[in-house]
């Protein structure tokens, strides 16, 4: 339970918090991070009223995971942002302990919010099987404030085989009926994908599930389904994976099947799984589209229950999002490119020719044409090379217990690499592949030994606090 007054009761010591992030010389300059505290998924997505509304998990006084409410920023144009008072606080018998992650939907002028009621009640309990309550809660507002956190479905509305592990709701829409997907965990502990519908999207009724034939993890969190050129994509987090040389090789996964589905007759088809991202940082995306059209998406850049770890929590803070990137499908596969606002961040233009070197952390750097194998240095100990189709990021001590991340890529045509003071990402084949990492190096050194790179140097996001 955390609620506004002892948000508020705990002013002080949230001050004295932010005043100790501000000293940290790896702070990000144009990534969304917690004020103060814990950030994780970023919930709640939406443009509504001239602005983008982008709420997050978030303790805000406590840089490591406590009772999580939903923090929020907004911006007018992703470069310009304002940090605006915690949104959804736990303080309710509905949602105890955390209001969970979940997701936007604007109708008539009004954003509806769903989202988990986490609560663990007391008592010897393992919280998977018994003791834990998901409640789906659903609250009406113009963004900023709401009147009441309405139960749409709980652990008695879901099916029986369940366990108390169903969370995270997303709605989408077709031909007036609204469904609602949610992650969840059966009683065999496989992961799948719950569907309820709605004509009215407040009565809920559980419509069908999706789940792989066999055995792909046993719980699938965070779904999002979509549609784009008219093919329909479920993204969800499935847990449990092995890890392979070239695949899963992060404890947690974070990709995406392409599905045949007609939702009416509730049949379909499940294509391969493929991961949204191949770097050490990347959890619990979700997505929304803009009022330009476009499908947006942002990911927690962490990673939860990792051996690998944070030095920012020193300075009293812990995890950022993304960059926003934007989905595109080319010949049935998902990309992901940073989205256009983004240039207007930048400054100079330099060109860093074959063993040049630059010394600061915040740039973007572009080399097309690659047509050979490649060796870069992003920091002293960070390196990403390229060679007879593999493609490697290592990283050394400075990175905190990160050490390799292999992807297996055909052929490198381009690459686009954001850095930022504390992450790298790393966009290849215009989006084809994406490796996001936190990276803790302060020592700044970006070389390769044989490509050229366009490197621009980047303002920050201004941030009104
Ligand atoms: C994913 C997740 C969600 C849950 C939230 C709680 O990182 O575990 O499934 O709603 O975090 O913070």
């Amino acid at each position: 339970m955390f609620n506004e007054e002892m948000y508020l009761k705990n002013k002080d010591k949230f001050q004295d918090m932010c005043k100790k992030v501000k000293e940290d010389p790896l702070l990000q300059s144009f990534h969304i991070y917690p004020q103060a505290g814990w950030l994780n998924d970023p919930n709640g997505l939406c443009y509504f009223n001239g602005k983008y509304h982008i709420y997050f998990q978030y303790s805000p006084l406590d840089e490591k995971k406590s009772d999580v409410l939903w923090g929020h920023v907004s911006s007018p144009d992703f470069i310009n942002y304002k940090r605006e008072d915690p949104f959804i606080f736990p303080d309710t018998r509905l949602d105890y302990d955390g209001a969970y992650s979940g997701s936007a939907f604007v109708k008539d002028n009004k954003i509806n919010f769903f989202y988990t009621g986490n609560v663990k009640h007391k008592g010897d309990f393992d919280y998977i099987r018994q003791g834990r309550e998901h409640n789906t809660i659903k609250i009406i507002s113009d963004g900023y404030n709401f009147d009441e956190k309405k139960l749409i479905l709980s652990n008695d509305d879901y099916p029986s085989d369940m366990t108390k592990h169903v969370r995270d709701p997303k709605i989408y829409q077709k031909d007036g009926t609204y469904y609602m997907f949610l992650g969840a965990r059966s009683v065999e502990d496989k992961g799948l994908v719950l569907v309820f519908k709605s004509t009215d999207l407040e009565n809920f009724t559980y419509h069908m599930r999706i789940e792989s034939q066999s055995k792909f993890g046993y719980m699938w969190e965070c779904p999002d389904f979509f549609s784009i050129d008219d093919r329909d994509f479920l993204i969800l987090c499935p847990q449990g994976l092995e890890s392979e040389e070239y695949k899963y090789q992060n404890i947690y996964q974070a990709g995406y099947f392409t599905i045949k589905i007609d939702l009416l007759s509730k049949k379909y088809e499940l294509a391969n799984f493929e991961e949204l991202d191949y770097g050490f940082d990347f959890y619990a995306p979700q997505s929304f589209e803009d009022s330009k059209g476009r499908r947006i998406l942002i990911g927690w850049m962490g990673m939860p229950d990792a051996n690998y770890t944070n030095p920012s929590v020193a300075y009293k803070w812990q995890h950022c999002l993304t960059i926003p990137r934007q989905l595109t499908v080319i010949d049935g596969k998902i990309y992901q490119n940073p989205i256009k606002e983004l240039e207007k961040l930048r400054k100079e233009k330099l060109q860093i020719l074959p063993t040049n070197h630059y010394d600061e952390l915040v740039f973007e750097a572009i080399a097309e044409d690659i047509s050979e194998d490649f060796s870069i240095h992003l920091r002293k100990d960070v390196s990403l090379k390229y060679e007879k189709g593999i493609l490697e990021l290592a990283m050394g001590k400075s990175s905190a217990g990160r050490t390799r991340r292999k992807v297996k890529v055909e052929k490198i045509n381009s690459l686009r690499i954001y850095s930022d003071r504390s992450s790298i990402e790393i966009f290849i084949n215009k989006g084809e592949y994406v490796l996001s990492t936190r990276v803790y190096s302060q020592e700044a050194d970006f070389y390769s030994e044989n490509l050229e790179f366009s490197l621009y140097r980047l303002n920050s996001f201004s941030f009104i606090e």
